[in-house]
């Protein structure tokens, strides 16, 4: 039996346990049953066959594992759903076997080696396996699923602990590892991966096939893995960028991305040099879970950015962003997920501060706080899951992902900022910071440690800020920092005046009131209505009497309104509703849309009725959260 002595270390944020028998720090990730200080994969050799045929892939992955104990004859990868067939140690036969399953964290695959090995010895370990065609990271689309309708397409999301469906592997954030990859496809499609593209060849096994090779030279973490095949073209959009899509989307994707070098530049002044060498961009089918994924070299976006006549997005400059903040510095685990986005979001912002103006971050600020407030009354203030480090332990990241470590990051980074004296200055602290730790993953703990040692000369000043509140307490957080209302005061006026007329005075509105508003300032004044009580249904029906907003197809701007409207029980906006939430599949929107109409009692039921009918065309992550929204049964444990 092991006994574990809790060192205290100055912070609740991470605990490190001492193994008084081997007298080694034994780091683990509350999500993963690999565990890092044993052993560390150094490069993984993956080779994929696409099977359309059965939704899955035949794999084999070659692991190159260092081992950081001597007498070591042992070690356990994360898997789920996976068929595994066979284990080689140095090409010899491996014995292995499959625990029990956990509801998100999967099965561990325990593998005992045929030799012992001592510290800094490497061994290559070789797991021949097939995907399960429920496999979470992935997902199946048939022809009919597609702008094409001719072929089939697949697609991956790792992110947070998906990707062990895909590869068994130590999926944990703790651990970067280069990669190889080969993949086997019908000839008539193309793949691409989050990796630099290093030929085809035709299947030397079968003429109908070709394969696509891929490598990865920067060590990453296991959920930036991405696979993507499908009928795709693509089109330059920059001297390191090309665009990827089905072709009925390309050209409009190359026009709506034709920014991205002058983006990547801003954010190379701003944070040091991008180390990836390519950066396309590829826009998914509409059913992709989020806006936006930073698999390196490769972006994967929502087809919903390129909806809609005015443009206006801050997804390319975050994921740009997470090449730096996530992909260079990784949180070392789910807990500290802040570091990745709340980084990310202050980084996108400085971008926006560069290319539009201070006015225009200050703005963003601002929505950002509000989208905390948000989430914050979901969650419920008490909620751990809204602690800026909340305790992972039994916690399946997906039901824990919120704005609050995007939000609660940005604001504990900006009022930071305005302690330590301004923008200049704590963008020096942030470019040191990735200096300091590029490659690495990182906790709070030292984050905060360099933090001090960085602004040594502050420490005073540092000192007073109440980490407690701000790190390990729910709810809002204890400082709001004040920001520059000149582009949100037009917002604020309109959404006040709507709030205030009673009924007979609605004639008073028209559609000059929001002729001057920029695209941003109309997300910004919805945004507002949605936080106030429901407005009166003969105020939704004026508005969009004289503003039109059914016909905006933005869909940052339609999920808001159309929100609005069934919020305030207009009974014509629940088919506009269901429709949007089933024809695409962002979450962000999907989600927040079927709750709405599930909370307008004399349409619970059509909700639910409407999201049984679309569920198994859904992504697996998306059917089982809206599941969960909508209190029906997930046939899992959780
Ligand atoms: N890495 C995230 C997406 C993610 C987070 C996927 C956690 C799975 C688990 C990505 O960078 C992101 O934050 N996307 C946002 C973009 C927005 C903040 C501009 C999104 O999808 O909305
Ligand atoms: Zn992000």
């Amino acid at each position: 039996m092991q006994v574990f002595f809790f060192i205290w270390c100055g912070c609740w944020c991470h605990s490190l346990f001492i193994d008084p028998g081997s007298n080694m720090a034994s780091a683990t990730d509350p999500c993963s049953f690999s565990s890092f200080s044993k052993c560390v994969t150094k490069h993984l050799n993956l080779t994929f066959h696409v099977d359309f045929d059965s939704h899955v892939l035949k794999a084999k992955v070659a692991l190159t594992v260092e081992v950081l104990e001597d007498r070591f004859t042992s070690l356990t990868l994360d898997t789920k759903d996976l068929k595994v067939s066979k284990v080689t140690a140095n090409g010899q036969a491996a014995k292995f076997t499959l625990g029990l399953k956990h509801s998100f964290m999967g099965t561990p695959l325990e593998i005992t080696l045929p030799f012992d090995l001592s510290r800094g010895q490497h061994v290559i370990v070789e797991v021949t396996y097939e995907t399960a065609p429920s496999a979470s990271a992935l997902q199946w689309l048939t022809p009919e699923q597609t702008a094409g309708k001719k072929h089939p397409y697949l697609f991956s999301q790792c992110q947070a602990n998906h990707c062990r469906s895909m590869v068994p592997c130590q999926d944990t954030p703790a651990m970067k590892h280069t990669y190889y990859a080969q993949v086997s496809v019908p000839k008539e499609l193309v793949a691409v991966m989050s990796a630099v593209r290093d030929g085809q060849e035709p299947d030397p096994q079968d003429s109908s096939r070709i394969i696509y090779r891929f490598r990865q030279p920067v060590p990453m973490p296991s959920y930036l893995i991405a696979i993507v095949v499908g009928a795709l073209e693509s089109r330059e959009i920059g001297p390191r960028s090309r665009v990827w899509s089905e072709k009925e989307f390309v050209d409009k994707a190359a026009f709506e991305f034709s920014e991205t070098e002058t983006m990547l530049k801003t954010a190379e002044d701003l944070a040091g040099p991008y180390v990836w060498g390519q950066y396309d961009i590829l826009v998914l089918p509409p059913s992709f879970p989020y806006g936006g994924m930073e698999n390196p070299c490769l972006t994967f976006a929502t087809p919903t950015l390129l909806a809609g006549d005015r443009s206006l997005s801050n997804v390319i400059a975050h994921e740009i962003s997470h090449s730096w903040t996530g992909n260079l510095v990784t949180n070392k685990t789910w807990e500290h997920f802040w570091l990745n986005e709340g980084h990310t979001v202050y980084l996108e912002r400085m971008i926006g501060r560069s290319m539009e103006s201070e006015q225009f971050r200050q703005f963003k600020a601002m929505g950002g706080w509000k989208d905390l407030q948000e989430s914050v009354n979901t969650f419920g203030a008490n909620n751990p899951l809204t602690n800026l480090v909340p305790n992972m332990s039994e916690v399946d990241p997906d039901d824990a992902f919120s704005s609050v470590p995007y939000e609660k990051g940005f604001a504990l980074l900006y009022h930071l900022e305005e302690l330590m004296g301004g923008p200049e200055v704590f963008m020096g602290f942030v470019k040191s910071y990735i200096q300091m730790f590029a490659y690495s993953s990182v906790t709070t703990e030292e984050w905060k440690n360099y933090l001090f040692t960085y602004f040594k000369d502050k420490v005073d000043v540092l000192n007073k800020v109440d980490w407690n509140a701000w790190m390990h307490t729910p709810g809002m957080p204890p400082v709001k920092p004040q920001y520059d209302t000149t582009l949100a005061d037009a917002c604020i006026a309109l959404c006040k005046r709507w709030v205030k007329t009673k009924e007979g005075d609605l004639g008073n509105f028209s559609e000059v009131d929001v002729k001057t508003l920029s695209a941003h300032q109309l997300i910004e004044f919805l945004s507002l209505l949605l936080q106030e009580e429901p407005l009166p249904l003969s105020h939704v029906r004026q508005m969009q009497e004289v503003y039109q907003l059914n016909a905006f197809n933005n869909a940052e701007i339609r999920f808001r309104w159309l929100r609005l409207c069934v919020k305030s029980k207009w009974e014509d906006a629940v088919p506009m509703a269901l429709k949007m939430a089933t024809e695409q599949g962002r979450m962000k929107f999907t989600r927040p849309l079927f709750k709405e109409v599930y909370n307008f009692d004399k349409y619970r039921e059509e909700a639910v009725r409407v999201f049984i009918a679309h569920r198994a065309a859904m992504h697996p992550v998306t059917s089982n959260l809206v599941a969960k929204d909508l209190k029906v049964d997930t046939g899992k444990s959780t």
